[in-house]
């Protein structure tokens, strides 16, 4: 992936912290989403008082996005930490990693952990999800 792109999409995902709705875990995450069309969807952790309907960042920026008909992306950038401090890369839980499986290949969709525009890994949604259930096992 291109540096600037790379760069682009960590402050976007940087930007949505301050949107993060967590006021249980106090653990905000931000992610910036880029669909193959060049457009990106930001989202943010949505906690609940009876917090099993939180939804991570990275399901509300899929959501966002395939409710506005978007179905075919390209790359995802996530940051968190608590109290939006980054120390740490934030990998993806079991279901949002579930999640990509629909809508990406996961040979091809790019993950991006991000700490600072400098610091960063790249891993591909197989390396995430190996052997993972998708579409394709239906067919
Ligand atoms: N969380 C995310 O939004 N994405 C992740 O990749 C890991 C976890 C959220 C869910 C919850 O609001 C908080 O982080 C602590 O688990």
């Amino acid at each position: 992936m291109d540096k600037k792109l790379i760069e682009e999409m960590i402050e976007r995902a940087m930007a949505q912290l301050d949107y993060s709705y967590a006021p249980y875990s106090e653990f905000r995450v931000g992610a910036a989403l880029l669909a193959e069309d060049g457009t990106f969807y930001g989202g943010c952790n949505v906690e609940n008082a009876a917090y099993t309907p939180t939804n991570c960042a990275e399901r509300t920026a899929f959501f966002k996005a395939v409710s506005e008909g978007k179905r075919r992306f390209t790359a995802i950038c996530i940051v968190g930490g608590k109290g939006g401090v980054l120390t740490e890369y934030t990998a993806p839980c079991g279901v949002c990693r579930q999640v990509m499986m629909e809508f990406c290949d996961p040979e091809t969709f790019q993950i991006i952990l991000a700490v600072s525009k400098e610091d960063y890994k790249i891993f591909t949604l197989k390396e995430m999800i190996p052997m993972g259930f998708g579409p394709d096992n239906l067919a």
